[in-house]
């Protein structure tokens, strides 16, 4: 087993990596100093394979588990979902002192940890990943919330989990399409942080845990600097800047993944075309995207109307649109700075 050590502002946490890792739940989570009730939230895709396991591990080391199902999807990333949790913690009789746990993909573990957040104003959270986005990206930082009518991720708070267990196993069950989509932020990693990641990944020469402990560590150094996203965590959105105006443009019909995917070919190429990097480094990265079966073709659309949805994005600081660009593989900077009609020129190739 792996555990890598997370420091925050509000003291450190494990993420633990372990094949197998499921079953050890219960042990881990007392060994954390935890009992009593605890709820599982999750949702019916993945609960029908792990929800058992889980509580039959939290019930073996003592714990009373109550499972709190919520529907599957984006969609459900809502208000109305957490208002739905707090009605059944409090129906469970949980305390400020019993754990939530998340198992599930990115969508389960942002509406777990808010609800965490904000019940009885803050209860112990644990994040058990299911989705390989989840496990190298969403599950680690603090970031959680939900979506609003008006856009995504608009309510919110950082709360950091307990714990984080990740269990390679359960990727078994794991859509293909949905991993490809992951392997997209892994690259991602790679790209900011590890040159040895992002070459391994074309040679297929590692084991799943290896790859996700790498990325993992990519994740952690940077949201370690930067616990509350003012600074070098922007570097965290490469490929997000172009990547989120293709999603939005596709009425989000384009899958994360493959939106990131093509963001990053977007900002390898200008990268080159502002002198930041070699062509020879952007080459290597739409290589590695292709290799990985993730598009490389920018979507047809009117630039203009491109530039205009970077815009309405919130991530802009100050009515500024930041991309972030590789000088090298492992090696990426932010700028405030690209002039409008150099983007423009990218869109239009
Ligand atoms: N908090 C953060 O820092 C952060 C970072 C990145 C993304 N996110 C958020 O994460 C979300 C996307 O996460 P995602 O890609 O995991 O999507 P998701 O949670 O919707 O999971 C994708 C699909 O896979 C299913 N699934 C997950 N694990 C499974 C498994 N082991 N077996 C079978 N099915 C499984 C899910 O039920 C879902 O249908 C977005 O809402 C995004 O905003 C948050």
């Amino acid at each position: 087993m792996t555990t890598i050590p997370v420091n925050t502002p509000s003291g450190s946490y494990p993420i633990y990596l372990r094949e197998n890792g499921l079953r050890d739940a219960g042990d881990l989570l007392r060994e954390r100093g935890f009992s009593g009730k605890c709820a599982i939230v999750t949702n019916p895709t993945v609960g029908q394979h792990y929800a058992d396991p889980l509580v039959e591990t939290l019930r073996a080391a003592g714990f009373s588990p109550v499972v709190c199902e919520i529907p599957d999807g984006e969609t459900h990333k809502t208000l109305a979902t957490v208002a739905g949790l707090y009605d059944r913690f409090l129906a469970a009789g949980m305390e400020r002192t019993s754990p939530i746990i998340a198992l599930g993909g990115g969508v389960t573990g942002d509406i777990t940890g808010f609800a965490a957040a904000t019940y009885l104003r803050g209860a112990p959270f644990v994040q058990i990943p299911t989705s390989l986005l989840a496990m190298v990206d969403a599950s680690v930082g603090g970031k959680t919330g939900v979506d609003l009518p008006q856009g995504k991720n608009l309510v919110g708070a950082f709360k950091q989990p307990e714990m984080v267990l990740i269990d390679p196993d359960v990727l078994s069950t794991l859509p293909g399409a949905e991993f490809r989509s992951g392997m997209a932020e892994v690259l991602k990693h790679g790209i900011i942080a590890n040159e040895t990641l992002f070459e391994s990944l074309q040679s297929g020469n590692f084991s799943l845990l290896w790859m996700l402990e790498e990325a993992v560590r990519v994740k952690v150094d940077v949201v370690q600097s930067d616990p509350f996203e003012r600074g070098r965590r922007a570097v965290l959105n490469l490929g997000h800047t172009f990547g989120h105006a293709f999603e939005k443009l596709a009425n989000f019909e384009l899958r994360h993944g493959d939106a990131v995917a093509i963001g990053m070919v977007c900002a390898a190429q200008l990268a080159v075309e502002l002198g930041h990097c070699a062509a020879d480094t952007a080459a290597r990265i739409i290589h590695a995207i292709e290799f990985l079966d993730l598009p490389t073709a920018i979507p047809a659309h009117d630039p203009e109307i491109v530039w205009q949805t970077m815009t309405t994005d919130k991530k802009k600081a100050g009515g500024i649109i930041r991309f972030i660009l590789p000088r090298a593989i492992g090696d990426v900077d932010v700028f405030d700075d690209v002039p409008e009609t150099v983007v423009k020129s990218i869109l239009e190739q």
